[in-house]
């Protein structure tokens, strides 16, 4: 209708024209066609006048007149012919015929004749005058005035006339049907141009819109929707803190509340059976210790991997179990693997391929291609479960890690309008690290379904970046941190990861440091003048344990007054035991401990002690506040969570770190004794100065340090993403109103204005 409306505005000043110009051209057409008759009258008056005048000559011999008449009788039975007269060489009218007007003059013959284009009205009708010489052989005779009849002129014109209006109005019928095809084509050309745009395609890429003659309304589309973002990053106050409180308002209001879905192969909490029935047990993973904290604040739904032996027995007939254990925050929804989908997709490919291909840590990844057919079978369950558990068409999905490389395109095919955000937990390689990986494009367009592709450092990001343009066809736009796959912008941001902070509820029933350090020394039987060092760490070759045992070898060798002083407490939760590279490494381990030992050690008094086994949260933070060092020297960690925890245990603020410089953490934590663990002099010299470091130093550090994870807290890192993600929907929330009314028909006037003061 509307689009009727427009044409009709367009057509009735057309039809008007048109009726306009047939009104002007008729007068000008009769003029026209009446110059031409007049013409050929003039031609046929000379004819006859030539065929008469011979006869005339003769016949004006008769004095009597009688021929003349007789012969001009004749003449006007010519029906186009009504009067004939002859004039005499000096004017004198001598002979005429009936209806040759009887007042006329020769002379006035004469003039009209002369006088083209004038017509003379007799009773018969208009006619029109021409006069001829008549000359004999003796001379000239007279001259011969004609009278053609111009009343059939009248006739041929109304003709003429009405072909002429049957013309231009099927020339406007014409018209008017080609400008109706070519304006709906036009508009709908138009429409689907701005849906196009207003779906991001060319919104996202200034130079080059889909359409060119959108490119003006791109251009204020995507200007508008910048302002939007500066004005809500301007609400947000970038610096204040971030607090379960302001985690929880964010989602109110700027998600409007809407659901938040976590997808993870670790769950947060685990059952097991045990002797005294079901325990409960938290696993070792810095994922499960940095996203449990948001899932309390958040709510939802955390979508996992069911590993524990009673698992089964405590969810529901939906799978859900209600977590934490006694304050039901949020749900847990288990999901079932078979023994094959687990070695497949969990020990094979995710941890014998990816693992070890993205911390470069000099074990080889092995790609088999039974493993990678259970990572797509088991990421697509996974997917499924996000689809199941959906509320609504558009949820928030925060996508955990390598182990779903895959869950991002996937769920973006089901749940287009969905704000997907996955992070990366480890690092990721350089291009050419990457791509030994047999399906490694295959898992770049999966994680490319994503709304956000999250890393904890700008190195990864941009190491992420090199490898799509290595290996997609994508446009990446480095200004923005945005790649373009297939049409979808994926937003690539480093979210450094951390811990809870304001510290939980239990922070307040913590045994004090030197109750701490009295339990750990009773319990493992550790002399009292004894400086104790700890490493905390999964049974992982990445964590650098094995060159951190070289490091305290080579600090007790270089400085041996520290032999019957010092004790090294390594706690290596089992990890992944079902791999022969993590069994080879734990064998290596404990023989390079039993060699220090034998080395060092005094009977009952070994200087290392390795407690290979799982410790719960609370006993390790006991550790840590027992501990005068704690030593992290990852050979690459894509953040490492322990020297967090570390730093958050220590309220008294002492105690020093030594942190690898191949840990994401290390670029904020720079407080810390930085060292290369390649470097085993660099370390065990470190560990010498940790050691030796005055009270107030370690205050001063520590501070800072604590300052530091204060601030950058894990509740900031979630803040960011979802921040950004809030955006982004806004962004396409902005963009769908606008698309609406153009839908209608009423184009949203784009204010230029900026909204920064
Ligand atoms: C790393 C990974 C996590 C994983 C954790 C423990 O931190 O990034 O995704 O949960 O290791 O490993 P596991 O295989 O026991 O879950």
């Amino acid at each position: 209708m509307k689009t009727l409306g427009l044409q009709l505005r367009f057509l009735i000043p057309l039809i008007l024209i048109l009726a306009g110009a047939a009104y002007l051209a008729v007068p000008v057409m009769d003029r026209l066609t009446l110059r031409w008759f007049a013409r050929d009258l003039d031609m046929r008056g000379v004819l006859v006048a030539n065929a008469l005048s011979e006869s005339v000559a003769e016949a004006a011999s008769d004095t009597r007149g009688r021929k003349l008449q007789a012969l001009f009788s004749r003449a006007v039975l010519d029906e186009r012919l009504v009067a004939i007269g002859l004039c005499s060489p000096t004017g004198e009218l001598l002979r005429r015929t009936d209806h040759f007007p009887k007042d006329m003059t020769c002379v006035q013959a004469e003039d009209l004749a002369n006088s083209k284009g004038t017509n003379l009205h007799i009773e018969g009708g208009p006619v029109h005058v021409s006069v001829h010489p008549v000359a004999s052989e003796a001379g000239p005779v007279g001259e011969l005035v004609l009278m053609h009849d111009l009343s059939f002129i009248e006739r041929r014109s109304q003709d003429t006339r009405r072909y002429l209006v049957i013309l231009i109005t099927g020339l406007g019928a014409v018209i008017a049907l080609v400008t109706l095809i070519v304006a709906q084509l036009s508009w709908r050309g138009w429409i689907a141009g701005t849906r196009a745009l207003l779906h991001g395609e060319g919104l996202l890429r200034p130079n080059s819109p889909v359409f060119p003659e959108l490119a003006p309304l791109a251009a204020d589309l995507r200007e508008r929707l910048r302002e939007v973002e500066d004005e809500y990053k301007r609400l947000q106050g970038a610096d204040a803190d971030w607090t379960p409180h302001r985690l929880q308002t964010l989602l109110r209001t700027q998600m409007r509340g809407d659901q938040v879905i976590v997808v993870s192969n670790r769950e947060p909490y685990m059952h097991e059976r045990g002797a005294g029935g079901i325990e409960i047990r938290r696993p070792a993973s810095g994922l499960v210790t940095a996203v449990e904290p948001v899932m309390r604040a958040c709510s939802g739904t955390w979508i996992a991997h069911g590993s524990g032996s009673a698992d089964r027995e405590v969810v529901d007939r939906h799978d859900h179990v209600a977590l934490p254990p006694g304050h039901d925050e949020y749900l847990l929804r288990r999901i079932w693997l078979t023994p094959e989908q687990e070695q497949g997709y969990y020990y094979g490919f995710a941890n014998e391929g990816l693992w070890p291909l993205c911390h470069v840590a000099h074990v080889r990844p092995v790609f088999r291609e039974s493993d990678w057919e259970h990572y797509k079978r088991v990421n697509r369950l996974f997917a499924d479960a996000v689809v199941a558990e959906a509320r609504s068409e558009d949820p928030v999905i925060l996508v955990q890690d390598y182990h779903f490389a895959l869950v991002p395109a996937m769920v973006r095919e089901r749940l287009p309008r969905a704000t997907i955000l996955s992070f990366w937990h480890i690092p990721w390689p350089n291009p050419e690290s990457f791509g030994i990986c047999p399906w490694r494009a295959e898992i770049l367009e999966g994680m490319l379904g994503s709304t956000i592709m999250g890393f904890h450092t700008q190195f990864h990001c941009k190491n992420f970046m090199e490898t799509v343009d290595r290996y997609l066809e994508a446009r990446i736009e480095h200004e923005h941190s945005t790649i373009t796959f297939h049409g979808d912008p994926t937003f690539v941001e480093a979210y450094p990861i951390s811990i809870e902070w304001p510290l939980p509820e239990q922070a307040r029933t913590w045994p004090s440091v030197g109750q701490c350090r009295s339990e750990l020394m009773e319990r493992l039987d550790i002399p009292r003048d004894h400086r104790i060092a700890v490493g905390v760490d999964r049974f992982d070759y990445t964590k650098g344990i094995l060159e951190r045992l070289h490091a305290v070898e080579r600090m007790l060798e270089k400085y041996p007054e520290w032999q019957k002083r010092f004790t090294f407490v390594q706690v290596a939760a089992p990890s992944r035991g079902a791999l022969e590279e993590y069994r080879l490494f734990q064998q290596r381990i404990a023989a390079q401990v039993d060699r220090i030992n034998d080395r060092f050690g005094r009977p009952g008094a070994p200087v290392i002690r390795l407690l290979a086994q799982h410790h719960e949260h609370d006993e390790v933070t006991k550790l840590y506040r027992a501990a005068d060092v704690c030593l992290v020297t990852s050979l690459h960690d894509g953040m490492n969570l322990v020297c967090k925890e570390f730093i958050a245990a220590r309220d008294d603020e002492r105690g020093v770190l030594i942190l690898s410089r191949f840990a994401g953490a290390a670029r904020e934590l720079t407080e810390a004794l930085i060292v290369n663990p390649y470097h085993v002099e660099e370390t065990a010299d470190a560990l010498f100065h940790a050691l030796t470091m005055p009270p107030g130093e370690q205050r001063e550090r520590m501070a800072s340090l604590r300052s530091t994870v204060h601030e950058f807290n894990v509740y900031r890192w979630a803040g960011r993403m979802l921040s950004d993600a809030a955006r982004l929907r806004l962004r396409q929330r902005v963009s769908t109103r606008v698309q609406r009314h153009a839908g209608s028909g009423t184009i949203v006037p784009l204010s230029r204005k900026s909204t920064r003061s």
